[in-house]
């Protein structure tokens, strides 16, 4: 097939570049050799920029579509398990029986943190926000896994990728511990990732604690929902951190870093601040009006997506997993869960929310699936990073071993003055 090309006519000259065709999605220009013409591409924030080509994930925003490795993330949600997941976004392919005892096995025996690093936390202040504690602490690992940080060796970067995805849960649970001045529990080997994250969460050395199964299955959901989103912030800073070679502990807490921002991973929490502001169904209403007034800043948190312009097909699974938390705990009648139903119920049914796409996402639910577990406001981003630690990983793995791998380098549009020349501090105004 004769290749496609685009025709870029500038000043008299035609400069010919050509068209990439991926297996699903648009195609893209190849703008590569524009260089060589003194020219570059001018696209703050990437919105028409494809910053790399990937196998991992993919997005179909208009129709509301999210494959992992090709798989539907529907079909992962309801027939798989995260761990499963990780395997399939790590090595691109759903692992076969032994295999996937294998890699349980190997995450199980990871998750332990060196002991040096319980001493590490001691440094933070109590109250300290998980997602602080987070950030050092994993870059931190830097210092304590130090044979497994050559991003050069592709046998280190495996054991750091098992390492990152079977300690970060300990790490986040721990940063919990910490606030709440509890002892740190370590992972029980019995235990699977999402009952063992409950369990480094909740239990105490004082008593018995089981996971509840219902629970632990729906946060395992959230987990599954979140491990990857192709290009976006976190997993684009990883990237580009880990172009120089930069060891993968320090381009993970990039991420994390990255994540934190409210225009991320901070919007679960954001909604559950909401709906503790609105504060009872009675005051829906006014809030309601307030999204719509163009004069108030006031959004609703938890609806709308940039790229989803159809339903988040995350946000329909988490709606059917937060029914299934909140009958599970009896929670049905709880002020703020009613409140979020109802506001969920007025929205949708609501003509501006229709006609704008304005539909409830991920992070609706999900931050009402967390807070009716008894998880505080302060860790829900800290769990979202937990869930796409293997998804910056999986990009990171995949951006390094790529043979044209190259550091990451952007040009700019130079706006700042022209040459001038330095001026003596006795002839400055
Ligand atoms: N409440 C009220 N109106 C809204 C909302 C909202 N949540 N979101 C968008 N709109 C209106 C907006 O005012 C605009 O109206 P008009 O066309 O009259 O100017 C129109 O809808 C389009 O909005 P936009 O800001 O151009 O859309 P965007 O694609 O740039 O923004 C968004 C997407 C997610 C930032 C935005 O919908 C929003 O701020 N939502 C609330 C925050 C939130 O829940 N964020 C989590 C996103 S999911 C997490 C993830 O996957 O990373």
């Amino acid at each position: 097939m004769t290749q496609r090309t685009a025709i870029l006519s500038i000043d008299g000259r035609s400069i010919e570049l050509p068209i990439l065709s991926g297996t699903l999605g648009p195609d893209v220009i190849d703008t590569r050799a524009l260089g060589h013409h003194g020219l570059f591409t001018y696209d703050p924030g990437f919105l028409s920029t494809a910053s790399c080509a990937s196998d991992i994930s993919f997005i179909d925003g208009d129709q509301g579509l999210l494959y992992y490795r090709g798989y539907p993330i529907e079909q992962l949600a309801e027939q798989s398990d995260f761990l499963e997941v990780s395997y399939l976004l790590l090595h691109g392919e759903l692992p076969n029986e032994a295999q996937k005892r294998d890699f349980l096995a190997k995450v199980g025996k990871e998750s332990m943190l060196h002991d040096q690093m319980g001493k590490f936390f001691q440094g933070f202040r109590r109250d300290s926000h998980p997602m602080a504690v987070m950030v050092g602490v994993v870059g931190a690992m830097s210092a304590f896994y130090r044979h497994s940080s050559d991003a050069f060796d592709p046998v280190q970067r495996q054991t750091a990728g098992l390492r990152l995805l079977a300690k970060v849960p300990t790490i986040a649970a721990w940063s919990y511990k910490y606030n709440e001045g509890e002892p740190f529990m370590y992972p029980q080997k019995r235990l699977n990732y999402a009952e063992n994250f409950l369990y480094m969460m909740f239990a105490t050395p004082c008593e018995e604690y089981l996971p509840n199964p219902i629970l632990a299955r729906a946060l395992d959901r959230i987990f599954i929902l979140h491990a990857d989103h192709e290009q976006n912030a976190s997993s684009s800073t990883v990237r580009v951190a880990g172009s120089s070679g930069a060891n993968p502990f320090a381009c993970i807490a990039a991420g994390i870093a990255s994540l934190w921002g409210p225009l991320h991973g901070g919007a679960n929490e954001a909604t559950l601040k909401m709906l503790e502001e609105i504060g009872d169904v009675s005051r829906i209403g006014e809030y309601i009006k307030r999204a719509k007034d163009k004069t108030d800043s006031f959004r609703l948190m938890g609806f709308g997506h940039r790229v989803y312009k159809n339903m988040d097909p995350r946000a329909a699974l988490m709606r059917q997993t937060c029914h299934e938390v909140l009958d599970e705990l009896g929670l049905n009648d709880d002020p703020l869960f009613k409140l979020a139903l109802e506001l969920e119920k007025i929205a949708l049914e609501d003509e501006y929310f229709i006609q704008k796409k304005l539909y409830p996402n991920v992070d609706f639910y999900s931050g009402i699936v967390m807070r009716a577990m008894g998880i505080p406001n302060s860790m829900f981003t800290a769990i979202f990073a937990l869930a796409r630690t293997v998804g910056w990983v999986a990009q990171w793995q995949e951006m390094i071993s790529e043979p044209e791998h190259r550091i990451a380098r952007p040009r700019q549009l130079y706006t700042g003055a022209q040459r001038r020349d330095f001026v003596p501090m006795e002839q400055r105004g």
